[in-house]
């Protein structure tokens, strides 16, 4: 029996990871705050495919829950072959003005709640070599301005996972870290931002996407249990293009970085509206390029 917990997995990937593992004869554990959609999605599980799939209440950035879980699961499962670290929230807004709360919670629950989840799951993993899976986003290479505290809460979640790689490759543990772009999800409904607008234009984007999570899904079933680090199912060639050009021609990114955020600081401005016309075509690129970023 192979046996996977999943965090986050009442809703958008966390869920088409459930399904997907589910339909591979896994036993799934799901994991969120979201109890009724949880409940009913681990006894359709079962159901369907005939293992012991259930639902746990946890909220990742509860010690006390991590410890109780995996208390749970030691006992039901007798060991753990996998863990995904998925659930995550969304977050947007200027350096300044963005509130610090909002900062803490961001990190609080895309950082810390994964910290926790390794700290107590790891044990588990290393006896029987199995897989730990972080999901981070292309915010986690990538970093748009105006979305810092998402930038640093992913951009830590690749540094732990890159960390761990080595750390736990003597145990024969594999570590994947899983870094998209949009994809459509429920993600924008948690969304905190110092613009009322940014939940609607979020939710916008990830519908308009043509990226589904079912398809991330199945790239991160097959990727990780290759044993690759990066996973980088749902983005597209200019997301991956964007990121070669970030290591070998750093100096012509952060370049384009500025720009872009001159052009977004234009959109704000009105008074800067009326030179818009003169933008050149490098810009007019980089605006294009922003929209494939974000996520
Ligand atoms: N949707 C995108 O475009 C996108 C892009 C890149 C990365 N991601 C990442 O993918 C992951 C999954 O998000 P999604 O897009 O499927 O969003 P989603 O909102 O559909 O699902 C997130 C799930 O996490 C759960 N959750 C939130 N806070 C929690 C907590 N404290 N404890 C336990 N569960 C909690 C929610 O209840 C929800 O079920 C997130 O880490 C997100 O940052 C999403």
């Amino acid at each position: 029996m192979k046996r996977i917990l999943i965090t986050g997995a009442a809703s958008g990937l966390g869920l088409a990871l459930a399904k997907k593992y589910a339909s591979e004869g896994w036993s799934v554990c799901i994991a969120d705050i979201q109890a009724e959609e949880g409940i009913k999605i681990a006894s359709g599980l079962s159901q369907e495919y005939g293992k012991d799939c259930f639902f746990h209440h946890l909220d990742i950035t509860s010690d006390a829950q991590w410890q109780e879980l995996v208390g749970i699961i030691s006992e039901r499962w007798q060991g753990l072959d996998a863990l995904v670290n998925n659930a995550g929230v969304a977050a947007s807004g200027d350096i300044d003005t963005f509130s610090m709360k909002d900062f803490h919670w961001a990190v609080n629950i895309n950082l810390m709640g994964a910290v926790k989840g390794c700290h107590v799951c790891v044990p588990l993993l290393k006896e029987s070599k199995g897989l730990l899976i972080n999901v981070a986003s292309m915010a986690g290479l990538l970093h748009m301005g105006g979305m810092s505290a998402y930038n640093a809460s992913k951009a830590g979640m690749v540094a732990l996972s890159e960390g761990l790689l080595s750390e736990l490759d003597p145990y024969g543990v594999k570590v994947s870290v899983v870094c998209p772009t949009f994809f459509q999800s429920n993600l924008a409904k948690s969304m905190r931002s110092d613009n009322p607008d940014a939940a609607k234009i979020a939710a916008r984007l990830h519908a308009a996407t043509g990226i589904t999570a079912e398809s991330i899904a199945a790239t991160v079933f097959e990727d990780s249990r290759k044993g690759k680090h990066y996973i980088l199912g749902g983005t597209r060639l200019s997301d991956r293009t964007i990121w070669r050009l970030k290591r070998y021609l750093p100096a012509l990114y952060l370049s384009m970085m500025k720009s872009n955020a001159r052009i977004q600081l234009a959109d704000k401005n009105s008074s800067f509206s009326s030179s818009s016309g003169k933008r050149g075509i490098f810009e007019r690129v980089l605006r294009f390029i922003r929209a494939r970023l974000l996520g």
